[in-house]
């Protein structure tokens, strides 16, 4: 499987949990549930960027930066994951709903960017052998025996 598939696949798991996290929003009540929503999405988040940051952004990176967006693509994952991270010092319920919330519709806006424009440069920029490659990675990386998981 290619990179760009493996990632996508990704995203389509993600644009569900988005769906799900704005409809269950105006159900929550207190502050420890949107708190537990958001430290699962965060966890799940991370590790995707951190594969994105790993195996596409290094041999992407003429092409970010021929594009002027070399820091602006790491920094969104940087400013999701402290956001998500900040909200868990949120003492006010509404407080952290709203940060939920916007935390969700920014992944929204960086995953649309990175379906329209990233994942294309990728397909046009790296030869199909590379991308396997890539993807076999991704699948050694995603079926890794955690010490959590282990216990
Ligand atoms: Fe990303
Ligand atoms: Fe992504």
């Amino acid at each position: 499987m290619k990179i760009t598939e493996a990632l996508f696949a990704e995203h389509l798991v993600f644009h569900n949990m988005f769906d799900h996290i704005e409809a269950a929003a105006p159900k929550l009540k207190t502050v420890a549930e949107v708190k537990t929503l958001a430290g699962l999405l965060e966890a799940l988040l991370k590790a995707h960027s951190d594969t994105e940051d790993e195996l596409f952004i290094g041999p992407l990176e003429h092409c970010f930066e021929q594009i002027g967006q070399r820091d602006g693509f790491l920094e969104e994952h940087q400013e999701i994951d402290d956001s998500l991270k900040r909200l868990q010092q949120a003492k006010q319920f509404k407080k952290a709903r709203q940060l939920l919330l916007a935390a969700v519709s920014y992944s929204r806006k960086h995953f649309d960017k990175e379906e329209r424009i990233v994942f294309p440069m990728a397909e046009r920029v790296l030869n199909s052998k590379t991308l396997a490659a890539l993807g076999q990675t991704w699948m050694e990386q995603r079926t890794r025996v955690t010490p959590a998981r282990r216990g």
